[in-house]
C-alpha cells in the first residue's frame, strides 16, 4: 500500500514502541515496579479486590498519566494507597470513628474518605480539587510489598479503561491497557474480585459511599444505612463496570440468543457459582464479563443473586453494568 509521505504521528509512534512489561510478583519484580513508580511511571498491581493502576501520588505528571491511560474524567478523584496508618496520616486527618475503624480493621478491603490534611504533599489531581482524600491499606502481600518498597503514597484507580470492567487478572489489565502503561505486576487472580467498600468520615456519622468487598456485616457495626439510601462517590457514574453486551438482570432462563450467567440452581452457560456461594460469585463476576466480551456475546442475562453479605456489592455492580450506556 502506498503510504506516501504521511508520517506516523508522535503519539502512535511512542505507543507502538512502548510495550507493557509483565513483572513477577517476587522481590525483584516488586523492586523494579517501585523503581518505575519513582521514575514517574505507571505500574498495575494486584490488590485483594481488583488490580490497581498505580502512580506516585505526589507527582502530578505521573498522576496525569493515569487519567490519560484510562481515559478517566479529571473530576473523578483517586484512592491513595498506603503501607500503614502512619503513612495515611500524612495525607488525611484520621480521628474518631475513622481512627477506630482503621485501628481495628486495616489492612482490609475498605477505603476511608477523610478531610485532606493541610499542606499534604499530594498532587491536587489525586483529590480532583476536593478537600477530602480517600485512603486505603490493601490486604495483599504483593500490594503491601510494593507500597513498602516504594515508601510513599500510591494513587491507584482500578486498572481498566474508564467505565469498563475492572481487572481481576494481569491478562485483563493488558487487554485494556497494553502499551499505555509501563508494567503490570502479575500476582494471578485477585482473591475477592470486587472493589473496596468506601466509607466517608466527613460529617457527624460515617456514610457508605460505595458498596464493596468489606463485609457488610462488619460495616453495619459502623454505618447504619439501607441499601437504597447509599449516596454515590463522585466517580460512580450510573453506567460502569460494563461489558460490551447488553445486560438483563434477574433472569431465570435464557431468552433467544442470550448468554446466561447462572447462580446456584440456575445453571446458565457459565455459572457465577454453581453452589450459590456469594464469595465465589464476587470473585468470578468480572472474569465472566471479560469472558463474555472475549466470546463476542451481544446479549447477556444474569441470574438473581441474593442481597446478603457481599451479594449487596455484586448487585450494585450488576445494576451499574446494566444501566443505560452514554
Ligand atoms: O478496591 C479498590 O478500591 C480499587 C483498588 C485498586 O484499590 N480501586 C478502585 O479505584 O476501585 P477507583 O478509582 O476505580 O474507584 C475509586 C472510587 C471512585 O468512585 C472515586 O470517585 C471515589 O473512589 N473517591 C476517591 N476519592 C474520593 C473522595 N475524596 N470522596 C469521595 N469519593 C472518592
Ligand atoms: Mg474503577
Amino acid at each position: 500500500m502506498e503510504m506516501g509521505c504521511r508520517k506516523p504521528n508522535a503519539a502512535s509512534l511512542s505507543m507502538s514502541e512502548h510495550r507493557t512489561k509483565r513483572l513477577k510478583p517476587n522481590a525483584a519484580g516488586i523492586a523494579e515496579a517501585a523503581d518505575i513508580l519513582r521514575a514517574g511511571g505507571l505500574v498495575a498491581f494486584p490488590t485483594e479486590t481488583v488490580y490497581g493502576l498505580g502512580a506516585d501520588a505526589r507527582n502530578g505528571a505521573a498522576v496525569a498519566r493515569i487519567f490519560a491511560a484510562k481515559g478517566r474524567p479529571s473530576f473523578n478523584p483517586l484512592i491513595v494507597h498506603v503501607a500503614d496508618i502512619e503513612m495515611a496520616e500524612r495525607y488525611g486527618i484520621i480521628e474518631g470513628a475513622a481512627r477506630d475503624m482503621v485501628e481495628e480493621f486495616w489492612p482490609d478491603a475498605f477505603s476511608i474518605v477523610v478531610p485532606l490534611r493541610e499542606n499534604a504533599d499530594l498532587s491536587p489531581l489525586v483529590t480532583a480539587g476536593l478537600s477530602s482524600v480517600a485512603l486505603r491499606m490493601p490486604k495483599e502481600e504483593v500490594a503491601l510489598g510494593l507500597l513498602r518498597a516504594f515508601g510513599g503514597p500510591v494513587a491507584a484507580p482500578s486498572a481498566n479503561p474508564s467505565g469498563k470492567i475492572s481487572a481481576t487478572t494481569a491478562d485483563h489489565v493488558l487487554r485494556g491497557l497494553d502499551g499505555r502503561i509501563d508494567a503490570v505486576l502479575d500476582g494471578g487472580p485477585t482473591r475477592v474480585g470486587l472493589e473496596s467498600t468506601i466509607i466517608g468520615f466527613l460529617g457527624d456519622r460515617p456514610t457508605l459511599l460505595r458498596e464493596g468487598a468489606f463485609h457488610p456485616g462488619l460495616i453495619d457495626m459502623w454505618v447504619e444505612t439501607s441499601f437504597e439510601d447509599v449516596p454515590t462517590a463522585p466517580g460512580q457514574m450510573a453506567s460502569h463496570y460494563a461489558p460490551k453486551a447488553s445486560i438483563r438482570l434477574n433472569a431465570t432462563e435464557a431468552r433467544a440468543s442470550e448468554f446466561l450467567l447462572g447462580f446456584g440452581p440456575i445453571k446458565g452457560d457459565l455459572s457465577l457459582s454453581p453452589d450459590g456461594d456469594l464469595g465465589a460469585a464476587a470473585a468470578n463476576l468480572y472474569a465472566m464479563f471479560h469472558e463474555a466480551d472475549a466470546r463476542g456475546v451481544k446479549r447477556l442475562a444474569v441470574a438473581p443473586v441474593p442481597y446478603e453479605g457481599i451479594g449487596r456489592a455484586i448487585n450494585d455492580r450488576l445494576r451499574r453494568a446494566a444501566a443505560p450506556r452514554p
